[in-house]
């Protein structure tokens, strides 16, 4: 969604906000601009499309100064176009503003604005921010921010230039996150840490309603009443190499190829030479997780697992269908929230639902200092890295695995998993990163597949208990990149009226990495099979023979505990998807109309 970026110091503004603006490219976006105080007159470019459009209009007429703010935006009240892009500003053109989220009552501050004569020339929610702040300047922008927030309601991260106060920054969030890159001299500004690590590893993040004034050798946060607050600078140990390309064609790939050494990372970080952490705390007898898209088919997985090594019951839901729903209080119940970004608006409001409802809740995160990270007491890390493709790659296995381990640990106190069972567990993840790295060597039968099938109209992705779990995210992956319609079922299902659309030809993926489904799941490969589809089996080397019986086409990972498989089989799968959406031409980093960090309900 959408990115802003903003920065105050010595040096030229315009490259700084341009390259930390295609550093948030991949959050989604359809427009973007900059605004920079040149000689303390505020100017602005900005247009739809690319920022590679914006770098043209800049470099034609570039602008030159040392304080900016600069934005992505992502539309939501209003089609992308160069007006609706942002920076707004006020009528004279003095206040500039950046805005990330919502501004739920913008109809009524419009109509209450446009009544005072001020007069707007875009379609969006932001330009009324704009026009509110000016209209409640007198000579002080602290007061006259925290008037303004006292007016809106929705979620915003803004940041604001002020020509009668050139040499200040101002920014201000709620429920839209806003971090602060703390250097010498100078303070970088943006939506999400990757923005800034080319320049600091110091960041300091902003809480709901805080107000920061950022100067160049100092910042001061204040709440919204005004009192100054101290908050300390959070050191993050992500480098800026880990958020580049490093020589991969695509971030997405360069992601895949990184899952061996982030599952190594997230083993070492919970378990030690003690053994396993104490994870989720207490022993809840019911576990529910809520989380979004592949967040949430990681949790159906972590589901499964609490069923099965801590004989524990637990479901996974979607946050968005969760925070609507009547509730019934358990005693003994924990929520888990799980989240790449740690700022899924749907995820969020359904952990506070789980709060309200006096649940114990935790959250599985990979984004340290995060809205998630910080709203729970327990709060779980995944250790994969910054991820910047669009497509959810290495945060998806390293939740699996993470969920896995809280599984084993809960497992192991109440008595319900035997320490040699666990140790065999624990042996078989150590060796899975060398497993995962043999498999990624070997690509060019799933680039194969993907030249000769690119024309297909429809795909299945089928399995049964934790494979129908794998599947759905095999799917998705496939739809978001490659756009190639996908249909993801359990293999049971099938006949009560999915296989109706089974054609000569039609791909079905039957994802089987559980002996006692494996009849099961052929069974219904073959059903498809004698309807015309072309059936592929991807499985353990162990279950080879018996799926080619059935299967036209075998994929094998190497042989693993059933319980670790997951963690292998989604490998060729995200690879598909990658290999889909390249044959297609697809815009394999950025698929149309999806942004990464989805902060809007
Ligand atoms: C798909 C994908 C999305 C996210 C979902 C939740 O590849 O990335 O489905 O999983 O938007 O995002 P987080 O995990 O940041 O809450």
């Amino acid at each position: 969604m959408c990115g802003i970026v903003g920065y105050i110091g010595n040096q030229e503004a315009q490259p700084i906000l341009l390259d930390g603006l295609r550093r948030l490219e991949y959050r989604g976006y359809d427009s973007a601009g900059i605004a920079v105080m040149q000689q303390q007159k505020i100017s602005v470019r900005k247009c739809a499309g690319r920022i590679d459009k914006l770098q043209q209009l800049t470099d034609a007429s570039p602008l030159h100064g040392s304080i900016g703010i600069g934005h992505t935006r992502w539309a939501t009240h209003g089609e992308p176009t160069d007006l609706n892009a942002h920076p707004h500003t006020d009528v004279k053109g003095d206040i500039a503003i950046v805005h990330n989220g919502i501004i739920e009552n913008h109809a009524a501050l419009r109509r209450h604005l446009e009544a005072q004569g001020c007069v707007f020339v875009s379609q969006t929610d932001t330009e009324v921010v704009a026009h509110l702040i000016h209209t409640l300047y007198r000579g002080d922008m602290m007061a006259a921010l925290q008037q303004a927030i006292r007016m809106l309601s929705g979620s915003y991260a803004l940041a604001v230039l002020c020509e009668s106060e050139p040499d200040v920054l101002y920014c201000v969030r709620l429920g839209s996150p806003l971090v602060v890159g703390v250097g010498q001299g100078e303070m970088f500004l943006a939506s999400d840490i990757p923005a800034i690590l080319p320049h600091t590893r110091d960041v300091l993040i902003l809480e709901d309603r805080e107000i920061a004034v950022l100067k160049r050798g100092s910042i001061e946060v204040f709440d919204d009443l005004g009192a100054r607050k101290t908050p300390a600078p959070l050191h993050v140990s992500w480098d800026a190499a880990a958020a580049e390309k490093g020589g991969f064609a695509h971030f997405m790939l360069k992601e895949i190829f990184e899952q061996p050494d982030a599952v190594r990372k997230t083993l070492s970080a919970y378990c030690g030479p003690d053994g396993l952490q104490e994870m989720l705390p207490g022993a809840p007898d019911l576990v529910n997780f809520i989380a979004c898209g592949t967040a949430y088919h990681a949790g159906m997985a972590g589901a499964y697992y609490f069923a099965q090594l801590a004989d524990t019951e637990s479901a996974a839901h979607i946050a968005s269908e969760y925070r609507y729903r009547k509730l019934f209080p358990h005693a003994n119940e924990a929520v888990v929230a799980i989240s790449q970004s740690g700022e899924t608006a749907d995820t969020l409001a359904a952990l506070r639902q789980a709060m309200e409802m006096g649940a114990h809740t935790a959250a599985l995160t990979n984004t340290l200092g995060s809205t998630l990270d910080r709203t729970v007491s327990r709060s779980l890390l995944t250790y994969a890295g910054p991820e910047i493709a669009v497509a959810s790659t290495k945060a998806y296995i390293t939740q699996v695995e993470t969920l896995l381990l809280m599984a084993m640990d809960l497992g192991l106190r109440k008595g319900k998993l035997t320490r040699e069972r666990a140790k065999e567990l624990l042996d078989g993840l150590a060796k899975l990163p060398e497993k995962m790295e043999s498999l990624l060597k070997n690509q060019a039968y799933l680039q194969q597949y993907c030249d000769r099938h690119m024309h297909e109209k429809l795909m299945f992705f089928i399995g049964r208990g934790m494979d129908h779990s794998l599947a759905m995210e095999a799917a998705l992956k496939f739809k978001e990149i490659s756009y190639l319609p996908c249909e993801a079922y359990a293999a049971g299902e099938l006949k009560h009226g999915p296989i109706a659309l089974i054609n000569n030809g039609t791909p079905v993926i039957a994802i089987c990495t559980q002996e006692s489904l494996l009849e099961k799941t052929l069974s219904n490969l073959r059903e498809t099979k004698a309807r015309g589809a072309e059936t592929i089996c991807v499985c353990p080397q162990r279950f080879a023979e018996r799926a080619a019986r059935e299967a036209d086409i075998v994929w094998t990972v190497p042989d693993a505990d059933e319980l670790l498989l997951p963690l292998l089989v989604m490998l060729p799968m995200q690879l598909l998807a990658y290999h889909m959406a390249v044959a297609q031409g697809r815009d394999v980093d950025k698929p149309r109309n999806l942004a990464k960090s989805v902060t809007v309900e």
